[in-house]
């Protein structure tokens, strides 16, 4: 099997050397759990390692803003951006495309025109409004593009009280990562879980991590 670095110290030793290629793998959490930093470690590696990357960036929040954000972090070059990391606004996608079919014909293209080997969708389970019923099988399809492309793509999904990760995204997910941000004996402790990784054997249970300006940092076993 292919697997690919994360670019995040300490995780990779767990999972075998990094994620397979291909594969989808859910990132799921709380907010400020670490989520973008993550994503944004995966897509700078890439860009380190001469790979063509692509971002599919969330609804409502300009592009320069959050590159101005992610520039905060020691290991972004802002050079990256708009070359080995290209930026596709998700919001832009729907308006050009109001059924399923027509939002994946977008992203193949770009994906043809790119060749990028690592993908990062943010808060990918705001299209199931706009797509509704189309949404599942959508997603079904998503997940094949991305294998037929051989893509590494990592989709980040905020937690919602009482449910730690959609469902529905899990489904088509061939690994699911869980970041938490948890208060234990009055003491904010951050944690990752790896749920489930095809293929892989990996450590299981909660992991610490600790973010700084070097991003996540993984202690496994602590
Ligand atoms: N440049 C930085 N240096 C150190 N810590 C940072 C920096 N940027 C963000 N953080 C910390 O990382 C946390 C997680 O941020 P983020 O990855 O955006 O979480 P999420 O996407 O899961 O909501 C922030 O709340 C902050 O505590
Ligand atoms: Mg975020």
């Amino acid at each position: 099997m292919i697997r690919i670095p994360t670019g995040i110290p300490g995780l990779d030793n767990m999972i075998e050397g990094g994620l397979p290629r291909p594969s989808l793998t859910l990132l799921a959490g709380d907010a400020g759990a670490g989520k973008t930093t993550f994503c944004t470690q995966f897509l700078c590696k890439g860009a380190d390692l001469g790979e063509h990357c692509l971002y599919l960036l969330t609804f409502g929040r300009p592009s320069d803003l959050q590159i101005n954000y992610a520039t905060s972090y020691e290991f972004v070059k802002s050079a990256y951006f708009g070359k080995e990391i290209c930026y596709l606004e998700l919001e832009e996608m729907v308006e050009k495309a109001c059924r399923s079919r027509d939002f994946l014909d977008i992203l193949e293209r770009e994906i043809d025109t790119l060749n990028p080997t690592r993908i990062v969708i943010e808060n990918l389970s705001i299209l199931e409004e706009v797509l509704k019923d189309e949404y599942w099988r959508f997603l079904l399809k998503l997940s094949h593009l991305i294998k037929t492309k051989a893509v590494v793509t990592l989709v980040a999904e905020d937690a919602q009280p009482g449910i730690p990760y959609p469902a529905n995204i899990a489904q088509v997910a061939d690994g699911i990562i869980l970041l938490q941000n948890e208060t234990i004996n009055f003491a904010r402790r951050r944690s990752i879980e790896i749920l489930k990784m095809c293929g892989t054997s990996h450590h299981l249970g909660k992991h610490a991590v600790d973010i700084s300006v070097k991003g996540l940092v993984v202690y496994p076993g602590l």
